[in-house]
Order: structure tokens, then C-alpha cells, then sequence
């Protein structure tokens, strides 16, 4: 496996005092380290999390690396929207303005569930939860401009375990066909793709800048639902072998997306550390990459899935809001 990617180190000396970031699922794995970075840089930054204990408990870790950082912690819980609404209510009652919007929580390959509101678990948590936390953020990231919002994909939007990642608009929950849990993850992370480019196209000339990432293959919580924890440690050394990276590298291609000034020039981009792709050409991944699923380049699909994800979170017509 190639070496990962790594940040320039100008990018990660930036000063960003006075910048505003939310980091969702901030508590665990590669949000943790997108959260604690930021924050060493000088960014006051929200971390976002299910578990409140848990998110005091790793707000505290990055208290005793950096006592100057100014850290909160907001419940959120994705795969409910009330509590979208809510975090979002707390959050703009506390605070007028927002430059980073991390999208970074995420869950793989769960067996099959429903989210509080009846969505399929993977694409209600991966990508409604986080569509409409976009939407309703999205007057303050405008008004903060300039300002970016990175959505954490996978490589796996492409094929995970062989599935192909496509969306099924007429069946994006598993009612009329068998449940697999890679197929609906690739879907929930293609629909992250698409959620960048159709938010990046709408945004433009606005200063706020949507695009997607691929972290890498990361040792995090990830894998829960795939590999009990037992046979993650017995096998780390060769996972490592094998491409695993570590959560600071994991890292990188979030903290690029968010930081590197030239990711302006590439609105709705893709951003992939090292990887998996069906064309192993592209498996050293690129900053950004195109990525090799011909659905990732389907703009109308783009433009239904934010038609219907405004529909399914209760959000008015599309037509009535259209930047
Ligand atoms: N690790 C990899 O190899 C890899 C590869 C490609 C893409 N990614 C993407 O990277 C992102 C981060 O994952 P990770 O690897 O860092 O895994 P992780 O350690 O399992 O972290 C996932 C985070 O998402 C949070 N989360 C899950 N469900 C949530 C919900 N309903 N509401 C709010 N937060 C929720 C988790 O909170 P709890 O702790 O409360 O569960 C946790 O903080 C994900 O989007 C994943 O798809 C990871």
C-alpha cells in the first residue's frame, strides 16, 4: 500500500483564532483528531456527539494537550432529527457564526435498523441526519462566508466489499429489497459525494465551499459491526501491513478539505487519502480525486437525492429555497 497523504506543514500552522467549527461524532476516532487539531490551531470548535459524558470526557484529553483551547460540547444524535433541530437551536442561540461544518460522524455496515424517524440506519445517520444539520446551518455558514463544509465519505462510495455504491431513490430504505449492510453503506456514502457537489453547485459565489473526503483506512471504532474488537487487536500488525492508518493520518485529507486554500478552486470535489478503488490507479488517492463510480458524476441523481432528502426531513419544497 502506498504511504498516506500527508498536510503540508503550512496548513497545519494556520492560525485560526476566531474561526468557529463543528465536528460531528467528535468523541470517537477521526473526528476526535479533526476536533483536537483545530482547536491546537486556535479554532473554537464544537464537538458534536450522541454520548455528552463520552464528549467531556475526550474534550478534557484535548484540555490537557492544549489548556487554551476553547472547546464545547453540544449532544447531537443524527439518526434523530429532533435532536438535529435542537443542537442547532443550542448552537445558534450561543453563537452567530460558523466556518467549518465537519460532517464526520458516521456508521458501517450496521445489521438492519431504522433511525427515531424510520429511516434506514446508515442513510438516516450518514447522510439525512447530516443533511439537515447542513440545511439548517446554512444561512449562518453564508453569513461567515468564507467558510466550507467537508462531508466524511469512503472510498467504499465506490464499491464496498464488491457492492457498487448506487442510490435506489424508490427504495433508499431497504422495503422492497433484501438488506445488505455494505450495499447501504456505499449508498449513504455516495449520497455524501452528492450531497458536496449539488451543495457546492448551489453555493457558488458565495464563498462557502462544499466538497467530500476519503480518510483512509483507519484504525477507529469503525469496524464495530463487522470485526469484534478481539480480532482487531490480534490482527492490527497486519492490518497495518495491509494499509491501515493511524487516526492522525486519518485525519489529514479533513483537515486539508477544511484548511488548504486551494481547495477553493474545486468546489464540490473529491479528496481521497489512500484507498480502494475499482480502478487501482487511483489507490494513492489525490487532493482531489475523480472519483472512478460513474454515479458520482450524475448530476440529476444529485439534484432528486436533495429533493427528496429535503422532502424526507420535513423541510418545505426545494423549489422554494434554491441556495
Ligand atoms: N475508519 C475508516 O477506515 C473509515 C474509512 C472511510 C470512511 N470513514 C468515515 O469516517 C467517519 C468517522 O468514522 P471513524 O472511522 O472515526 O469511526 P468511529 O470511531 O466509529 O467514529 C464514528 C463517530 O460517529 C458517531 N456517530 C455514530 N452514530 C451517530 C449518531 N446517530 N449521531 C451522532 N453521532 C454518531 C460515533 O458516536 P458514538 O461513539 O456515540 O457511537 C462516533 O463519534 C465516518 O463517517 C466513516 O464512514 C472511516
Amino acid at each position: 500500500m502506498p504511504n498516506p497523504l500527508m498536510c503540508p506543514p503550512e496548513v497545519l500552522k494556520q492560525n485560526l483564532h476566531g474561526r468557529r467549527a463543528i465536528v460531528t461524532g467528535a468523541n470517537s476516532g477521526i473526528g476526535f483528531t479533526t476536533a483536537e487539531q483545530l482547536a491546537k490551531q486556535g479554532a473554537s470548535v464544537t464537538l458534536a456527539c450522541r454520548n455528552e459524558a463520552q464528549g467531556n470526557a475526550r474534550a478534557d484529553e484535548i484540555r490537557a494537550e492544549a489548556p487554551n483551547a476553547d472547546l464545547e460540547v453540544r449532544k447531537l444524535d443524527l439518526g434523530d432529527l429532533s435532536s438535529v433541530r435542537s443542537f442547532v437551536d443550542g448552537y445558534l442561540s450561543a453563537h452567530d457564526s460558523l466556518h467549518l461544518l465537519i460532517n464526520n460522524a458516521g456508521v458501517m455496515n450496521t445489521p438492519k435498523g431504522k433511525t427515531t424517524d424510520g429511516f434506514e440506519t446508515q442513510i438516516g445517520v450518514n447522510h439525512l441526519g447530516h443533511f439537515l444539520l447542513t440545511e439548517l446551518l446554512l444561512d449562518t455558514l453564508r453569513n461567515s462566508a468564507p467558510s466550507r463544509v467537508v462531508m466524511v465519505s469512503s472510498c467504499y462510495h465506490d464499491k464496498a466489499m464488491g457492492r457498487e455504491g448506487v442510490i435506489e431513490l424508490d427504495d433508499l430504505h431497504f422495503e422492497n429489497r433484501t438488506y445488505d449492510g455494505w450495499v447501504s453503506y456505499a449508498q449513504s456514502k455516495l449520497a455524501n459525494v452528492l450531497h458536496a457537489k449539488h451543495l457546492a453547485k448551489r453555493l457558488e459565489g458565495t464563498g462557502v465551499t462544499a466538497v467530500s473526503v476519503h480518510p483512509g483506512w483507519v484504525r477507529t471504532e469503525l469496524m464495530r459491526h463487522t470485526m469484534p474488537a478481539w480480532m482487531q487487536s490480534v490482527t492490527r500488525p497486519f492490518m497495518r501491513m495491509m494499509g491501515m492508518i493511524e487516526p492522525w493520518e486519518g485525519t489529514q485529507t479533513s483537515l486539508y478539505a477544511a484548511l488548504a486554500p486551494n481547495v477553493e478552486d474545486h468546489p464540490g470535489a473529491y479528496y481521497s487519502q489512500t484507498g480502494t478503488y475499482r480502478d487501482k490507479s487511483k489507490n494513492r488517492g489525490g487532493w482531489p480525486l475523480e472519483s472512478p463510480n460513474p454515479h458520482a458524476h450524475d448530476d440529476a441523481m444529485a439534484q432528486r437525492l436533495y429533493e427528496h432528502s429535503r422532502q424526507l426531513v420535513g423541510l418545505e419544497s426545494a423549489s422554494a429555497h434554491p441556495a
